[in-house]
């Protein structure tokens, strides 16, 4: 049988302490299931500050050969932000093609939401991966002078929005059949026409999948005061990014919250991620959830085929959190009380 390569990024801070679990848990749901091999990567502000190197080629020649990479965050206080985020993250994200975020929020039984009367959260959001304010494009002239100018251009294409947008018809018929697209069409009138009308014309080939609108300053608004009314929101990378941390908060917090740069294509390895950073307010002290990252493995079962070995992962964390969810843990604990449960 095939022998699948998942590489493994630890990264930075968290990202550090929480991959280990994800990692052991793929390992535990694959026994006898499927053989996998692990190709840990050094890649971070450690590696920064000590060579220089981000992403050397090398490096990512071989994460391309890989079939799945599991990652836990990066990002360092000591490194000028954007340094690592940009060459080293989204550099994987766009070079692997990753073009759909997948990011599923559920309130699990057993998890406090900050909301009094939160009802049943199970949502997922389709965030585009590959464009948008995430491009790179724009600059600064004329830095540091009173004159300077600095531009981020937001790139939307109609086939990097119709690809998205099919994979969220095709994700809403599994489930309620319900997409709800976010974005800013009442200012953005360029891009967020453009995204309406690709939703619309896919939408006919989707007669079952209702769909409507808000524009992202509403649904922030929606995600705390009725979030049970969503079941696919869809939208781009930067109103995605903000709206999953605001998700992840309702649903009990990030340390629940895991996702999957998908490139649906499958011409290039997908990756698996908790939605939170390197988390330096709390690095180094053993206390992050590494319930986040452990989910991101269960995603990457069911990418590769595996679902009921993921299964037993989602069965393990609800059992956890149902029982153990409301009690002061450290990262280890959690981990060993999830793994004991696959
Ligand atoms: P963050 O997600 O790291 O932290 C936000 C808050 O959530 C912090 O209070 C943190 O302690 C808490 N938190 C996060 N994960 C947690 C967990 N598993 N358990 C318990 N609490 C958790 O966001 P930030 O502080 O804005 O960013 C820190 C660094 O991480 C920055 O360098 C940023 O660029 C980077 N970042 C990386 C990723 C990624 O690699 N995917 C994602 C977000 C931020
Ligand atoms: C995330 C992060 C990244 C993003 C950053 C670190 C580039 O916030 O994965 O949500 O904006 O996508
Ligand atoms: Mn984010």
């Amino acid at each position: 049988s095939k022998t699948y390569t998942i590489a493994v990024i630890p990264g930075d801070g968290i990202g550090k302490e929480v991959t280990p679990w994800a990692q052991k848990a793929l390992e535990k749901a694959a026994e006898g299931v499927a053989d996998f091999t692990y190709e840990p990567f050094d890649l971070g502000a450690e590696r920064y500050l000590r060579d220089g190197a981000i992403l050397p080629d090398d490096e990512l020649e071989r994460i391309k050969k890989t079939d799945a990479i599991l990652l836990g965050a990066v990002g360092d206080p000591r490194i000028k932000a954007g340094i690592l985020e940009r060459g080293l993250l989204l550099k994987l994200r766009f070079a692997l093609d990753q073009y759909v975020n997948l990011r599923p929020s559920k309130l699990y039984k057993g998890v406090t939401s900050p909301l009094a009367n939160p009802g049943d959260i199970d949502f997922v959001v389709v965030r585009e991966g590959t464009e948008g304010l995430y491009c790179g494009a724009g600059g600064a002239v004329r830095r540091g002078t009173p004159q300077e100018v600095a531009t981020e251009v937001s790139i939307n294409t109609a086939y990097g929005v119709e690809r998205v947008v099919r994979y969220a018809f095709e994700l809403a018929m599994k489930r309620r059949k319900h997409i709800t697209l976010v974005h800013k069409k009442n200012v953005l009138v360029n891009a967020g026409d453009m995204w309406q009308r690709i939703v619309d014309k896919v939408g006919e080939e989707y007669p079952e999948v209702t769909h409507d609108y808000s524009h992202i300053d509403a649904a922030t608004i929606f995600l705390v005061s009725n979030p049970s009314k969503f079941d696919v929101i869809l939208t781009d990378n930067l109103f995605g990014d903000i709206l999953t941390d605001e998700a992840g908060a309702v649903v009990g917090g990030v340390g629940y919250s895991a996702s999957g740069c998908i490139n649906a294509s499958n011409e290039y390895p997908s990756m698996f991620e908790p939605i939170h950073g390197s988390a330096p307010d709390i690095a180094g002290k053993g206390i992050a959830n590494p319930t986040a990252a452990i989910l991101s493995a269960a995603m990457l079962l069911e990418h590769l085929g595996f679902d009921d070995a993921a299964k037993k992962i989602h069965a393990a964390v609800e059992a956890d959190i149902e029982e153990l969810g409301s009690t002061q843990r450290t990262t280890d604990q959690v981990g060993e009380d999830i793994l004991a449960r696959i």
